[in-house]
């Protein structure tokens, strides 16, 4: 039986999550769209998958560069049936060495590059009233996180974008999944110098997020302990969450 998706579109590609789930998403025979800026990588990927690829190098945060990975892409492999913006970066800024261009780095991926990235990829999916879009947020969207403000609005923001899509686009043929992890081993988290709890290999959080994508889940959050204290954090009064993340491990990295 054919697989549920034909071609892929995978921002992201060159490095931990995105290239894990490009890698995942060609064993199970899907061809791959391998986008991120660094060539090399990629190539070093395309090798190591499965089935047909397409390297388009670009940088999320220029929209028309974003069109013209996402035609090339769709002119090689074909129509997208998925399309995962996964591109993103994070680091801390801290208010007493703020700098305005980190604050617009984290916003431009994270934000302006997802959406492009979707943007890019749903004319025509609506055109053929198919296809499936996934961003990948995160468990950090859901609370404000001392040292990470930057990196949590810009989830919330994805997390919340994608919300409002999923409403509009669904009677049109076109799926959206939210995913929000929790901590996974990647280059990302490789410079925090504190425990990260319940921390997941990229290649088993590819698997769980493809298995999701394919349920055609709303939102997957995930490892469940992990989003289950987020959401219990949600839930505290506000004095006692400001009151203890004011103690807690991220605060505590400088
Ligand atoms: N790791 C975690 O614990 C965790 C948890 C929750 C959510 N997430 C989210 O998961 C996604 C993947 O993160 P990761 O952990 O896999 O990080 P990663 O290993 O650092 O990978 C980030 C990817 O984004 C690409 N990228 C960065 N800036 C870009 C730009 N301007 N244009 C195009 N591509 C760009 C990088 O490729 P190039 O440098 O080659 O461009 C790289 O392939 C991110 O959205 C992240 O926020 C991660």
């Amino acid at each position: 039986m054919a697989y549920l998706y034909s071609v892929a579109l995978v921002t992201g590609a060159s490095s931990g999550i995105g290239r894990a789930l490009a890698l995942e998403l060609s064993r199970r025979g899907c061809k791959v769209g391998l986008v991120a800026r660094r060539e090399e990588p990629l190539r070093a990927l395309a090798a190591e998958c499965m089935s047909p690829t397409c390297v388009a190098t670009c940088d999320v945060t220029d929209p028309a560069a974003v069109r013209a990975a996402h035609d090339r892409i769709v002119g090689e492999l074909g129509p997208l049936d998925l399309c995962v913006a996964n591109a993103g970066v994070g680091y801390e800024v801290r208010p007493d060495r703020f700098e305005f261009a980190e604050v617009q780095h984290i916003v431009g991926v994270n934000v302006l590059g997802a959406m492009a990235t979707v943007y890019a990829a749903l004319p025509a999916m609506l055109a053929r009233g198919h296809g499936q879009i996934a961003g990948i947020s995160s468990l950090a969207g859901y609370l404000g996180l001392p040292g990470n403000g930057a990196y949590s609005a810009s989830k919330a923001y994805l997390t919340n974008h994608l919300e409002a899509l999923r409403a509009e686009l669904r009677p049109r043929g076109v799926y959206v999944t939210t995913v929000c992890p929790g901590f996974i081993e990647t280059p990302l988290v490789s410079k925090n110098r504190f425990h990260m709890p319940f921390l997941m290999s990229a290649d088993k959080a590819a698997r769980k997020i493809l298995t999701a994508l394919e349920r055609r889940r709303r939102v997957y959050n995930f490892p469940w302990p992990m989003a289950l204290a987020v959401k219990a954090a949600r839930l505290v009064p506000r004095w006692l969450y400001d009151w203890v993340v004011a103690r807690g491990p991220v605060h505590a990295k400088s």
